[in-house]
């Protein structure tokens, strides 16, 4: 089948409301942690994405049985059974390395392919191999494939990570939520989607206390968990800043943005309330932001600016007046996307790990490739502010992340079209 494409045609002029679908980066940990559980249960709020399907493929050859209703996700996890971890869609997915730990929890042992690296960076898993270590768990390394197996009952453990990596400190909790003793983490992220993973497993009997001033989790493991009642995967932060991006970029009236926990965006409200954006405790409201003066951003580890948005925020910047900057101290080459939007003519410069925009510019409709989804997001604001038509290849990427892509944009009065309409839908 030829590859997909998705056309916009620009500029636009957005309004309207928005929902967000549920977050993926906390549904994809929700699903790892499936294997703990022996009886059946229930997620509502799940965004239908692709990489939300790789999981639940990866948990249906393990023997748990699902069904959807809307984005209600029933699971039944009573014929669990072991397998290795190896077929080649996983290995693409980050988030399935995540398993690891609900493996090493119930069978003591798991097999599984390295992650890849990918156009954000090398991607390396040491951190969670020493974090599992302390765990009394050995890792070895057998080509592309990674031997995990117990060799020390631990009991009660401390570790402090070497930098607080969002996957690693997951993958802690996860493989610690069940058992015996007490476990410390230290130096841990503290991302809106790790505290709303460990609402989900105290909700299930797990005792985890978070002190997310001082990075530190603390765990009295329990002998199992039950979940007692339907878990709300709550709204996409990310996704949120998608949409009140937009409004920013082409609203032409008001964009209400709903969905997104209040709190979860915190780290960013501020920053956006200098732009005009009002945060309500159940929507946001953005509208069109004529001269304002440009922007200096910096992702860093929550509670700093988000990495995943700072590819959207280039696009932000291309409208500033003045110099903006952009650096990422979470992935320092995740940059890639820049190419791209030059194709739309985005005029850049690279200067010690740092983005130089001067703005305003005038972008053009172009063909361009979504090398990743928070590339590929920034494409698509970009294409709605470029005159002329911008088709974007690669689209499986936002496949992987942006439930509804085309039927959102559409509600907003965007000009979109895919020439394969492969939305998910129910
Ligand atoms: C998660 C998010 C991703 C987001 C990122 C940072 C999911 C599914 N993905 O990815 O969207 O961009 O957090 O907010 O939730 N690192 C190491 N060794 C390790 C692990 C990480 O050096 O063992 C480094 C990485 O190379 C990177 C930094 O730590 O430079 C942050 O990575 P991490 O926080 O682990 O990101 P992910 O959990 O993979």
């Amino acid at each position: 089948m030829a590859e997909e494409t998705l056309s916009l045609v620009g500029p636009a002029f957005l309004k309207g409301e928005v929902t967000v679908s549920g977050s993926k980066n906390l549904a994809l940990p929700l699903l790892a942690t499936v294997p703990l559980f022996s009886s059946k249960f229930v997620f509502c709020n799940v965004p239908n994405i692709l990489d939300v399907h790789i999981m639940l493929r990866t948990l249906s050859s393990m023997g748990i049985d699902f069904s959807w209703r809307g984005n209600t996700l029933e699971l039944d996890c009573c014929k669990l059974r072991y397998i290795d971890l190896i077929s080649p869609a996983l290995s693409e997915l980050r988030a399935s390395f995540l398993f690891v730990a609900s493996f090493l929890s119930r069978f003591g042992h798991a097999v599984i392919k390295k992650p890849g690296g990918d156009q954000i960076g090398d991607r390396p898993v040491d951190i969670h191999l020493e974090g599992l270590k302390s765990l009394g768990y050995e890792a070895n390394f057998e080509g592309d494939v990674i031997r995990f197996r117990r060799v020390r009952q631990v009991s009660d453990a401390e570790f402090v990570l070497k930098y607080p990596s969002v996957g690693a400190t997951e993958q802690l909790i996860i493989a610690s939520v069940v058992g015996s003793g007490r476990k410390v983490f230290r130096n841990i992220a503290t991302e809106p989607e790790v505290k709303h993973l460990i609402s989900w497993l105290s909700s299930c009997g797990g005792k985890i206390n978070l002190y997310p001033e001082q990075r530190v989790v603390e765990i009295e493991s329990v002998s199992f968990l039950s979940a007692q009642q339907a878990f709300f995967v709550p709204g996409d932060r990310i996704e949120g800043i998608t949409w009140l991006l937009a409004g920013l970029l082409c609203g032409n009236d008001e964009i209400v943005v709903k969905g997104v926990y209040y709190e979860d965006l915190d780290n960013v409200s501020g920053l956006f309330k200098s732009l005009g954006v009002q945060f309500q405790e159940d929507k946001i409201i953005s509208k069109r932001l004529n001269g304002f003066a440009n922007l200096n951003i910096v992702a860093e580890p929550y509670p700093g600016f988000p990495t995943d948005a700072q590819p959207m925020m280039a696009v932000l910047l291309s409208q500033g007046l003045g110099v903006g900057k952009i650096k990422d101290n979470v992935f320092p080459n995740r940059f890639a996307y820049l190419s791209e939007l030059s194709k739309l003519g985005l005029q850049f410069e690279f200067k010690e790990n740092t983005t130089i925009i001067v703005g305003p510019q005038k972008l053009t409709g172009n063909e361009v490739v979504a090398r990743d989804i928070r590339a590929g997001i920034a494409l698509v604001l970009a294409g709605l502010i470029a005159s002329g038509t911008t088709s974007i290849k690669q689209v499986n990427h936002l496949r992987r992340g942006y439930e509804l892509l085309e039927t959102k944009l559409l509600s907003l009065g965007a000009k979109v079209l895919s020439d394969q309409s492969l939305e998910y839908v129910f």
